[in-house]
């Protein structure tokens, strides 16, 4: 069968009921095109625990706070609606902006404290646009499941915490980073690193293992457990550190001290491209 691509949030929701008619549950896949082996390992999940498969692809422009960035994200609806088809999308949803934001919007989702810190610092707005368009793609939709990917470890948390407190009828699936052979977490953004950029990337990855390690062997103090990573990126005079933060998981607060589950976060700057990644580390209580 092949994938249905549609562009308006009636022909979508006119889809959906065909399918839910057919006494399909419903998985969406929200994402903003550019897709690669990440996105489609969510494909694939949601593919493997739902009747039927939905992919969004739209540039959601309230969640960019630079508009180069903006600008230049890759737009490649052809391959991207493709690419979703062949690992099992029974509809594509590619809507145009007026679509999606026919008038000024006056209604924002914020999710407050969990957005503070880590990439919400540095990126003012970014996870309220992230929130209310998520919102506006559950209530289109209406899917069973949602997918999101541990990449990107701050939205996933804030699109749990929105869907609980706002009691959203759907649950939320967070789905492992994939990486190249090297380490670095596949991203749309990585192919506007240069060749010299590109073979330093993995030291971000690297440097989040490092602290792995230093907890791993018992350090208990943030600050020390940062140390050795720290000097590694230091050392890199192409990567310009960003943050590099020990959070707990669920409100995502820097600890003062690691005893319990703790997410390590960190942002880097390769010349203009923008690198996150993170790793999620369980402590014996
Ligand atoms: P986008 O960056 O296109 O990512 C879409 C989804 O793919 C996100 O859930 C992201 O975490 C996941 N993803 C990206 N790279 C991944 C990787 N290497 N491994 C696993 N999953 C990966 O995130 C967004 O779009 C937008 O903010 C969106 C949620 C669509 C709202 O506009």
């Amino acid at each position: 069968m092949s994938a249905q691509l549609v562009h308006t949030i009636a022909g979508v929701r006119e889809a959906v009921a065909r399918l839910r008619g057919a006494g399909k549950t419903i998985g969406l896949v929200p994402t903003m095109g550019a897709l690669h082996a990440g996105h489609g390992r969510l494909i694939e999940t949601a593919r493997a625990e739902c009747g039927a498969v939905a992919v969004s692809v739209f540039v959601n422009p309230i969640q960019f706070d630079r508009a180069d960035d903006y600008e230049r994200y890759p737009r490649t609806l052809a391959t991207d609606a493709s690419f979703a088809e062949a690992r099992g999308a029974d509809l594509v949803f590619a809507p145009e902006i007026a679509e999606m934001y026919p008038r000024s919007q006056r209604t924002y989702v914020d999710v407050e404290a969990l957005t503070q810190h880590l990439c919400g610092q540095f990126r003012p707005g970014h996870f309220r646009g992230v929130a209310t368009v998520v919102a506006k793609l559950l209530d289109i939709v209406q899917p069973d499941r949602a997918y999101f990917g541990q990449k990107d470890a701050q939205q996933l948390a804030v699109i749990r915490r929105m869907v609980a407190d706002l009691n959203l009828p759907v649950e939320i699936v967070g789905v492992p980073t994939v990486r190249e052979a090297d380490g670095l977490a596949l991203s749309s953004r990585n192919q506007h690193l240069s060749a010299e950029e590109r073979a330093v990337a993995p030291s971000l990855y690297q440097s989040l293992q490092a602290t792995e390690a230093a907890i791993a062997s018992g350090e208990r103090n943030p600050e020390r457990a940062k140390q050795a990573a720290l000097a590694v990126l230091a050392a890199e005079p192409r990567i310009r550190v960003e943050y590099f933060e020990i959070v707990d998981p669920d409100e995502l607060q820097p600890v003062t001290e690691i005893a319990g589950p703790v997410l390590i976060a960190a942002a880097a700057w390769l010349g203009a491209t923008r690198l996150i990644d993170n790793l999620a580390v369980e402590v014996p209580e």
